[in-house]
């Protein structure tokens, strides 16, 4: 019987967010393989490109270390491959940061990618969605892991993978997993987390108590609106708290919105939660300099 792959593709700086998915992969399928690649097309001119972290050797020696029973029999499997290209290997046209001056094929997922995290970053999905096509022509993986802390990537990428017609992954394949998160505070784990300050770092999980204050109005019956102002109440406090105790971290929210799962439309202000539909409540806030992503469906 031919063997399954498992695919989780990273731009490294591994922490236990990805292994959580790694570990999904080794107990789903024969062969699990992780790439590590550092995607240019996806940082606009004035974002990170430079100062991403780069942790390759270590990264395999975590991939060495990581290992899983596979679901329903006793054998202990271990990653059987990581890929881990080079800029020229991933773009033999070349590859540069500003749109109108590059050349080759870009794919586009359009009328998906301008909204919640494509307002401030509005060619962030197309680096994305050009990457993972690649990556999946290459690995032409049975099933793919992302995580859920980037619901709004993990929805476009099934969107491309239907509207492509991809069948490695199919679109069922494409999993979603749900965000690792600090034991103590509940800070989704992220790469961009080196970058924290201390005060940053304690004042970073701020959006994630928003968030779920937001889905427990919600969930009772508040309208859009007041889920919203919810949220932010409870930012506002946090913040004002932070500052009382002479934490200085910068903080500036990028957005706090609800929209739909399927269109991304942002949903009416008098909206309320019908009986068993789901819907994007998610946000995002610069802390320092790192924006803090904590992006999540609320049933
Ligand atoms: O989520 C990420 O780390 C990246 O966006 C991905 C999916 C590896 C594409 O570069």
């Amino acid at each position: 019987m031919a063997q399954t792959v498992g695919f989780v593709p990273t731009m490294g700086a591994l922490h236990d967010g990805h292994l959580s998915l790694v570990k999904k992969s080794l107990a789903e399928n024969d062969l699990t393989v992780v790439s590590i690649f550092v995607n240019p097309a996806q940082f606009a001119p004035h974002e990170d490109l430079t100062s991403y972290p780069r942790t390759l050797p270590k990264d395999i020696e975590i991939l060495e270390n990581t290992r899983s029973p596979g679901a329903g029999s006793c054998e202990t499997r271990y990653p059987a491959a990581v890929f881990a290209p080079t800029a020229n290997e991933m773009y033999p046209s070349g590859i540069v940061l500003e749109i109108a001056e590059q050349k080759g094929a870009f794919v586009e997922v359009k009328g998906f990618s301008h909204q919640m995290e494509g307002q401030t970053r509005p060619t962030f999905f197309r680096g994305v969605a050009t990457v993972v096509t690649k990556l999946f022509n290459v690995i032409q993986p049975t099933n793919a892991y992302f995580g859920q802390k980037d619901i709004q990537q993990a929805l476009i990428l099934k969107r491309l993978v239907t509207d492509l017609l991809m069948s490695h992954p199919t679109p069922q394949n494409l999993h979603i997993v749900p965000t690792g998160r600090d034991l103590t505070d509940g800070l989704a784990l992220s790469s961009r987390n080196l970058y924290l300050s201390p005060a940053g770092r304690k004042v970073a999980p701020t959006l994630r108590q928003a968030l779920l204050a937001a889905e427990i109005a919600w969930n009772g019956g508040a309208t859009k609106h007041e889920t919203l102002v919810r949220a932010i109440t409870v930012m506002d406090a946090a913040i004002r708290r932070a500052h009382r105790e002479g934490l200085t971290a910068g903080i500036k929210l990028d957005y706090i919105e609800m929209n739909d799962t399927k269109t991304f439309e942002v949903l009416d202000a008098q909206a309320r939660k019908t009986e068993g539909s789901t819907v994007i409540l998610s946000g995002a806030f610069y802390v320092d300099k790192t924006a803090a992503h904590r992006q999540y469906s609320a049933g």
